[in-house]
């Protein structure tokens, strides 16, 4: 048994690290948490993916890709890795291809901040919870 001093400052240390985790987890992805918490994807980003890709990644298919698929979280869901692309690919401004109409910088992070909280803020969270009671 640990003297009590030292059992009480393990556990403040416990407490101090949960909060922290809650309170990182909610000020990293969205610079403007309601807008964040906001986004919905049929209303908000199918139709920049509509502007700005489906002339390629419709009908055309390019890269083997069709993004008409996705109309809403439900259909997005399966497809993280495609969504992973995705977020690299505009990150990188690599896509759309730069002879071809851009989207705004607010456009760009509505879908990569959706695509960030919806398959990844998840993931980071879980990590935390695995984090805790080892450390503790
Ligand atoms: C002018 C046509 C065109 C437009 C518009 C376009 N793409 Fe592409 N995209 C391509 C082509 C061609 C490829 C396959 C070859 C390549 O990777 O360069 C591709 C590949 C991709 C890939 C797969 C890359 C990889 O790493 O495997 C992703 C993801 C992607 N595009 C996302 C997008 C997104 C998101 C948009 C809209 C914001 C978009 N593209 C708009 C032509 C286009």
């Amino acid at each position: 048994m640990l003297p009590r001093p030292i059992l009480i400052l393990v556990l403040l240390a416990a407490v101090l690290a949960v909060g922290l985790g809650a309170g990182l987890s909610k000020r990293d992805l969205p610079r403007q948490p309601d807008k964040h918490s906001a986004i919905v994807f049929a209303r908000d980003v199918q139709p920049l993916l509509e502007r700005y890709c489906y002339g390629c990644h419709g009908e055309k298919k390019k890269g083997g890709l069709d993004f008409r698929i996705y109309r809403d979280e439900n259909t997005a869901a399966p497809d993280r890795l495609v969504f992973e692309k995705m977020l690299k690919n505009l990150e990188a401004h690599e896509m759309p291809p730069e002879s071809k109409p851009q989207p705004t910088p607010a456009e760009r992070e509505t879908i990569t901040t959706w695509v960030n909280s919806f398959f990844f803020r998840a993931i980071a969270l879980t990590l935390i919870r695995v984090e805790l009671p080892s450390g503790g």
